[in-house]
């Protein structure tokens, strides 16, 4: 399940970012003001209930979001460019970490680090910019579902994916919604994507 966020305001800062020229600091301020508006896009299905609420004129069943705090989950290290936005929107949410690399010779994901809240009951939005090969963002849903988070209680989010990647995603995890804001052409020989932006954890933290 595949969403392409197209809003022109997401289009127009994601083109910012892809620019060589672009500072790490604008690219940093760029990534959190798309996330916070995917994150406007990705919530909009939370469930509410009500609480009986006093205005000052009246006492009504207003909404609130139902069950318990969300949880943010970034792949790190870019996917912390993405909590940031999220968190600033939902700013009780727990945050777990799901820590990464990819291989250089066979762009296998290599776990490093898992930090979980309790996950029983909670919805898990996991971050992380660039969907490429999928090998990361597969693994990152297999570490939830292993601990027993349902498939309808997790959200994949990324700025920018190749068409392989998201196969193999819906592959491994048919059932997991994804979100990004482009679907670009394809995997270079190097498993980095065309035309992407580079490498979003050193584009992020000024890193080489
Ligand atoms: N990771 C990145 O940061 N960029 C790519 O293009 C692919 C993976």
């Amino acid at each position: 399940m595949l969403s392409i966020l197209d809003h022109p305001l997401i289009q127009h800062k994601l083109t910012h970012m892809r620019d060589k020229d672009t500072s790490t600091r604008t690219f940093r301020e760029l990534l959190r003001e798309i996330t916070l508006l995917m994150g406007y896009e990705i919530t909009r299905n939370l469930p509410l209930t009500t609480v009986p609420t006093e205005t000052p004129l009246e006492t009504i069943d207003a909404p609130i979001i139902a069950g318990k705090k969300l949880v943010v989950v970034p792949v790190l290290r870019a996917g912390i460019g993405m909590s940031d936005g999220l968190l600033e929107l939902v700013p009780s949410a727990r945050v777990g970490h799901i820590g990464v690399y990819r291989d250089p010779d066979t762009h296998l994901p290599v776990e490093y680090l898992v930090r979980l809240p309790e996950v029983t009951d909670r919805t898990f939005i996991l971050c992380d910019p660039m969907l490429a090969t999928g090998n990361s963002a597969v693994h990152a849903v297999d570490v939830l579902k292993k601990r027993g988070v349902p498939d309808d209680q997790i959200i994949f989010v990324a700025l920018v994916a190749a068409p392989e990647g998201v196969e193999v995603f819906q592959k491994a995890h048919p059932q997991v919604q994804v979100y990004v804001a482009s679907l670009d052409r394809c995997l270079n020989e190097h498993a980095y994507i065309l035309p992407g932006l580079g490498d979003a954890g050193d584009r992020l933290f000024g890193t080489k």
